[in-house]
């Protein structure tokens, strides 16, 4: 089965979008900003996030996660493998062998998927051995969990996602743009997930 943003709470998660409850009420330069915040009130919605974004990203695309183990990088992962044809239950954390390639569908070409896990790594030169090129050579989509044990080997251009412990169920996720072409990709995350609490904001108001 496959999660889908259930309106109520993708509404009550956009209240979050920088603190403003409504897009009318954000200011434009804010609009305009390389970082988003949001709250995930459950698994299902960090999945249903990670196919948001995953919807949004192309070949080439580099996805960084830092948070602490069972934060949802993985769960996240999931969600954006997903947007590409790929099996949630075929995602798991290549945690012994450090990277999962996963093959999207044809939609996507085909394309690889790397999924990294660098939680056991040592120093990063062991990414040269892991086929770092290969990982990082634009052919695909790379997401890499614990992205900061690769510090100095990461590209510029990237889209970092710091997750952090709110409560048992509930994540904050902080998205930060780095590069013209994370950026796009992040302001059409946000103008998604903003037509979505416009949506769910018209039916509430249809409701009253
Ligand atoms: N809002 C949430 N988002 C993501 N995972 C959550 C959430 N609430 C509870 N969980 C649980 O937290 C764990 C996250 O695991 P995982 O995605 O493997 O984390 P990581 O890869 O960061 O170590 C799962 O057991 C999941 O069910
Ligand atoms: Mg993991």
């Amino acid at each position: 089965m496959h999660a889908t943003i259930v309106p109520q709470a993708s509404h009550t998660t956009l209240q979050h979008v920088g603190g403003y409850a409504t897009m009318r009420d954000m200011p434009e330069e804010h609009a305009a900003t390389a970082s988003l915040e949001l709250i995930s009130r459950s698994v299902v919605e960090t999945v249903a996030l990670g196919r948001r974004l995953g919807a949004w990203l192309q070949p080439g695309d580099v996805v960084l996660l830092y948070a602490p183990l069972g934060a949802g990088k993985t769960h996240l992962t999931k969600g954006i493998a997903a947007a590409w044809g790929v099996d949630e239950a075929e995602v798991s954390s290549p945690t012994f062998v450090l990277v999962n390639v996963y093959e999207a569908d044809r939609a996507h070409g085909r394309r690889p998927i790397y999924h990294v896990d660098l939680y056991r790594i040592d120093a990063p030169e062991q990414l040269v051995a892991l086929g770092w090129d290969d990982v990082l050579a634009g052919d695909g989509l790379t997401i890499i969990e614990w992205a900061e044990r690769a510090e100095g080997w990461l590209p510029r251009e990237h889209l970092a996602i710091h997750i952090a412990h709110l409560g048992p169920e509930q994540r904050q996720l902080r998205f930060c743009a780095q590069g013209a072409r994370p950026r796009q990709v992040l302001e059409a995350l946000r103008a998604d997930l903003l037509r979505d609490a416009a949506r769910a904001e018209q039916q509430d108001a249809a409701g009253d």
